[in-house]
C-alpha cells in the first residue's frame, strides 16, 4: 500500500523540518506571531520589547504584557515601525529618547496604563514624534495639567483619545498645538467646564464629550464640527451662537441623557441630520406663555458667562424660530421627555424627517392633518403617551406613502381614523398593544362613512406583515378579520378573555410568529401553520399539548404556566431536533412521566430556559426535574409505586378485616372442635 510506504519517509523528514526553525537563537520570537510586516506579541508576559523580530517590521503589538518602562533603546532595532501598540501594560513612563530613531511612527496606542506616574519624561519622548497621527492615551489617570504637558508640540496628531481620564476643565492651553486634530474622544472624564478649548483646532470634526459633568453648552460656534456627542452629562441648556452667518457642518448631535428643559437652540444654518434628545426633561412652552394664567411671566432669559461676563445670550424662550435650522433633520429622537404637543409648524419644518421617536412622552392628541408630516416619514413611534385619538383625513394618509413602522402601543386610544391602515401603502408593522380598541366586524366597517372609528380594520392592508395587539381586551375576533392579509407576526397575548377561533386560519400560509400567551386558547389546530417558527401558548390552562404541533417547524415554544403533566414522547421526539428555545417552567409535571425531559436535556441544540426551575410532582412532594429522584416510580409503566401501595393497602386491610370477622364467626365451632378433640383424646386415668 502506498500510504504505508510513505509513513517512514515522513518520519525521516520530520527532524529536518524542525531544525530550520531555530527558536533557541531568538528566545522571545516564540511569543510573537508574524503576519507579513506585523508582529503580534499580545498577552505574552513580556517585560521588555522582544529583540529577535525582523528589522523591517512595520507594526508591533505588545498589548497585555508587563512593561513598566519603555527604555531608550527598546525600539532601535525596528526603525521602520509605523504602528506601535502597548495597551494594558501598567506602563509608567517612556524614557525620553525612546523614539529617537522612530521617525515613521504614525500610530501609538498607550491605552490603559499608568502614565500619570511618569508623564513628564514621557512628554519628552513624544517630542520626537513629528509624524504621529493617531494617539490613544485613554485610561491613564491623567489630569488637566498632565494631559496638556503630554500633548505639547504634537502638531501632527489627527486622532486623539483621552477617554477615561481625570480631566476636569478644558481651556485654550489644553489642545493648543494640535492644529491638525480631526477626532477627539473625551468621554468618561469629569469635565465640568470648557472655555475656548478648541479655538486652535480648526479641523476638528468629531468630538465626544459623553459621560462628563458638563452643566451646559452655550455659545456653541464650532462651525466645522460634524459630530458632537454630549450625551450623559447634566446639560440644562444647549445654545449655539445666533449671530453667525456661516453654515454649520454639524450632522449629528447627541444630547441624550441630560437634563434639558428646552429644545436645543440650534444653529441658524446647518446640515443637522440626526438629533438625539432622548431622556431629558424637554417640552414646549408656547401654550404656557400665552396662557392667561401667567400674564406677567417672563419670556426672556439671559445667560451670563460666569467667569468673565463676556457674552450675554438673550433668548425669547417661547419663540418658534429659536429651534434653529432643522430643515435637514432625518432622525429626531425625543424618547423619554415631557412633550405634550408640537409647536405649530414644527413638524412642517422638517421635510426630510424619516424617523420620529416620541415614545414615553405626554402627547394627548395627534392630528396628522394639521402637523403635515412629510412623505419621507418612515418610522413613527408615539408609544407610551396619553393619546386618546389620532386624527387624519384621507388625503393626509395618502401622502404618508413611506410610513412603514407605526407604534401606537401603551396609549388610551379609543378612536382612530377610519381605514387608517388600508390607506398607508407601505405599512409593514403596527403595534396597537395596550389600547382600548376593538376589531371591526367587516360588514360594519364596509358601510361606515365616518372619518373616525372606534374599531380597527385592516382590509386591503396588503403590505402589513406584523400586527401587535397585546392586552387590548379583545374577546372575539370576527372570523374574517384577517382575510386578505399576509401577516408574518401576530401578537394577541394578554387578551385574557380571547377565544381564538377560525379567524387566524386564513393566516396559516404566512404566519411565522404567533403570540397567544395568557389568553383563553384551548384546542387550536396548528397543523396548517407550516411556516410557524415562534409559538407562545403560555398561561392558557392547557392540560395537554395540541397534537398538531407535531408537524410544525418550531424554533421557539413558550409553554410556561399551564397545567401540563407530561409531553407525549412522540411529540418530544419530533420537537427536540427543531427547537432552539423552549420555556417549560410553572407546569405541574408528573415525576414518573419525564422521558420527554431527558430527550430535551440530551439534545444539545435546545436552550431550556430556566431548566433548573422546572418542577414535577409525585404524591409525596414537588421536586426539581433536573435532580429528579425517581426511586418512587416503577420502571417502565411510568406510574408511581405509591399508587400501588395506596391501592394495595386498602385491599390488605379489607382482607385482614374479613379474615378477623370470619375468624370470630367460626371461633365457637373451632373452639368446640378443639375441646372435643382434646376430650376425645384417650386419657390415662
Ligand atoms: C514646543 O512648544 C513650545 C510651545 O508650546 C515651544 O516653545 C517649543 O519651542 C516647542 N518645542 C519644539 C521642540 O518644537
Ligand atoms: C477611546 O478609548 C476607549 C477606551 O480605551 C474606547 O472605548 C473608545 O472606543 C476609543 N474611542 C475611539 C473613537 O476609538
Ligand atoms: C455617544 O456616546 C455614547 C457613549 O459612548 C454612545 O453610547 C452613543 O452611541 C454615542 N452617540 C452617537 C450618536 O454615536
Ligand atoms: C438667527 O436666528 C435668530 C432667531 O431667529 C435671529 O435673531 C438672528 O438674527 C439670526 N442670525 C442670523 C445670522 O441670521
Ligand atoms: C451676517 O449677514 C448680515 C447680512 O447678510 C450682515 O449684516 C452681518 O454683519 C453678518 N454677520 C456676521 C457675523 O458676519
Ligand atoms: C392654560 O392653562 C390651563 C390650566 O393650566 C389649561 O387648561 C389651558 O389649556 C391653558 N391654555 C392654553 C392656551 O394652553
Ligand atoms: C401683571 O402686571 C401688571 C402691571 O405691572 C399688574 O397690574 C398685574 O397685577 C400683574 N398681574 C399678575 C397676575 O401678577
Ligand atoms: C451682560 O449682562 C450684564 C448684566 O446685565 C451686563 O452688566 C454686561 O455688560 C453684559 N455684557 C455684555 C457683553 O453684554
Ligand atoms: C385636525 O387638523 C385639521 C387641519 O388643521 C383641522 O381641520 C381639524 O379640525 C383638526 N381636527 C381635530 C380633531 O383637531
Ligand atoms: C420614500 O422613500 C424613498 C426611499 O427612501 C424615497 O426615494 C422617496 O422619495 C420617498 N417618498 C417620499 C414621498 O418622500
Ligand atoms: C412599541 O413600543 C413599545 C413601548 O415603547 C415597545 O415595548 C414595543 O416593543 C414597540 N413595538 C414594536 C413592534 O417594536
Ligand atoms: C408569552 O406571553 C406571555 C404573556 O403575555 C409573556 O409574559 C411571555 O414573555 C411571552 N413569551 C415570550 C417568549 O415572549
Amino acid at each position: 500500500m502506498p500510504v504505508h510506504g510513505l509513513t517512514p519517509i515522513l518520519l525521516c523528514l520530520l527532524p529536518f523540518w524542525i531544525i530550520p526553525t531555530p527558536s533557541s537563537s531568538h528566545p522571545q520570537l516564540s511569543q510573537c506571531r508574524l503576519i507579513q510586516r506585523t508582529a503580534l506579541c499580545n498577552n505574552a508576559k513580556l517585560s521588555s520589547v522582544p529583540t529577535g523580530l525582523p528589522r523591517n517590521i512595520e507594526e508591533l503589538q505588545l498589548n497585555y504584557n508587563h512593561m513598566q518602562t519603555l527604555q531608550d533603546n527598546s525600539l532601535l532595532l525596528y526603525p521602520s515601525l509605523n504602528s506601535l501598540s502597548l495597551a494594558c501594560n501598567n506602563l509608567e513612563k517612556l524614557e525620553s529618547n525612546t523614539f529617537q530613531d522612530s521617525k515613521w511612527l504614525v500610530s501609538l496606542n498607550l491605552a490603559n496604563n499608568n502614565l500619570y506616574l511618569g508623564y513628564q519624561e514621557t512628554s519628552q519622548a513624544f517630542k520626537e514624534l513629528t509624524g504621529l497621527r493617531g494617539l490613544d492615551l485613554s485610561e491613564n489617570k491623567l489630569d488637566d495639567e498632565m494631559a496638556a504637558t503630554l500633548l505639547q508640540n504634537l502638531t501632527s496628531v489627527e486622532y486623539l483619545n483621552l477617554s477615561g481620564n481625570l480631566l476636569q476643565r478644558l481651556d485654550e492651553t489644553s489642545f493648543r498645538d494640535l492644529h491638525q486634530l480631526k477626532e477627539l474622544d473625551l468621554q468618561r472624564n469629569i469635565i465640568f467646564e470648557i472655555d475656548g478649548a478648541f479655538d486652535s483646532n480648526p479641523k476638528l470634526q468629531r468630538l465626544n464629550l459623553a459621560f462628563n459633568d458638563l452643566p451646559c453648552l452655550t455659545d456653541f460656534h464650532m462651525t466645522q464640527l460634524v459630530v458632537l456627542n454630549a450625551s450623559h452629562n447634566f446639560i440644562d441648556w444647549f445654545i449655539s451662537r445666533q449671530d453667525l452667518n456661516d453654515t454649520f457642518q454639524l450632522e449629528t448631535l447627541d444630547l441624550s441623557d441630560n437634563t434639558l428643559l428646552f429644545f436645543p437652540f440650534l444653529p441658524n444654518h446647518s446640515h443637522l441630520r440626526n438629533l438625539y434628545l432622548s431622556h431629558n426633561s424637554l417640552r414646549f412652552y408656547e401654550r404656557l406663555a400665552d396662557n392667561a394664567t401667567f400674564p406677567n411671566s417672563t419670556t426672556t432669559v439671559e445667560f451670563y458667562n460666569l467667569k468673565k461676563y463676556k457674552s450675554n445670550v438673550t433668548t425669547q424662550l417661547w419663540d418658534d424660530g429659536l429651534h434653529g435650522d432643522i430643515s435637514s433633520l432625518e432622525i429626531l429622537d425625543l424618547r423619554g421627555n415631557q412633550v405634550e404637543y408640537f409647536p405649530q409648524g414644527f413638524i412642517q419644518k422638517m421635510p426630510a424627517l424619516s424617523r420620529l421617536r416620541m415614545c414615553t412622552n405626554c402627547l394627548e392628541s395627534l392630528n396628522l392633518t394639521s402637523e403635515q408630516f412629510s412623505g419621507s416619514l418612515y418610522e413613527l413611534d408615539v408609544s407610551n403617551n396619553r393619546l386618546n385619538q389620532i386624527v387624519a383625513d384621507e388625503g393626509t394618509l395618502s401622502t404618508l406613502g413611506n410610513l412603514t413602522y407605526f407604534n401606537l402601543s401603551l396609549n388610551d386610544l379609543a378612536w382612530l381614523p377610519s381605514r387608517l391602515f388600508s390607506s398607508l401603502p407601505s405599512l409593514r408593522s403596527v403595534d396597537l398593544s395596550y389600547n382600548k380598541i376593538d376589531i371591526c366586524h367587516p360588514e360594519e366597517a364596509e358601510i361606515s362613512t365616518d372619518t373616525v372609528s372606534a374599531c380597527v380594520d385592516w382590509r386591503n392592508a396588503v403590505s402589513l406583515g406584523q400586527l401587535y395587539l397585546k392586552g387590548c381586551n379583545i374577546e372575539l375576533i370576527p372570523s374574517s378579520a384577517f382575510t386578505g392579509l399576509s401577516l408574518t407576526h401576530l401578537e394577541l397575548s394578554d387578551n385574557t378573555g380571547l377565544v381564538v377561533q377560525q379567524s387566524i386560519q386564513s393566516l396559516s400560509e404566512t404566519l411565522q410568529h404567533l403570540g397567544l400567551g395568557h389568553t383563553h386558547t384551548q384546542d387550536l389546530d396548528f397543523s396548517g401553520f407550516k411556516r410557524l417558527k415562534f409559538l407562545n401558548i403560555s398561561r392558557n390552562s392547557l392540560a395537554h399539548l395540541p397534537p398538531s404541533l407535531l408537524n410544525l417547524d418550531l424554533k421557539v415554544l413558550d409553554l410556561r404556566d399551564n397545567i401540563l403533566s407530561t409531553i407525549p414522547q412522540g411529540l418530544a421526539n419530533a420537537l427536540a431536533p427543531k427547537l432552539h428555545v423552549v420555556f417549560l417552567t410553572g407546569n405541574p409535571f408528573n415525576c414518573c412521566q419525564t422521558e420527554w425531559f431527558r430527550t430535551f436535556e440530551t439534545t444539545k441544540t435546545i436552550n431550556m430556559v430556566g431548566q433548573s426551575d422546572i418542577e414535577c410532582e409525585d404524591p409525596v412532594r414537588t421536586q426539581r426535574l433536573l435532580h429528579l429522584d425517581s426511586s418512587v416510580c416503577l420502571d417502565k409503566s411510568g406510574e408511581s409505586i405509591f399508587w400501588y401501595i395506596l391501592l394495595f393497602v386498602p385491599i390488605c386491610i379489607s382482607f385482614m378485616g374479613i379474615s378477623v370477622i370470619v375468624f370470630l364467626t367460626f371461633k365457637p365451632t373451632i373452639l368446640q372442635k378443639s375441646i372435643k378433640k382434646k376430650c376425645l383424646k384417650p386419657t390415662s386415668y
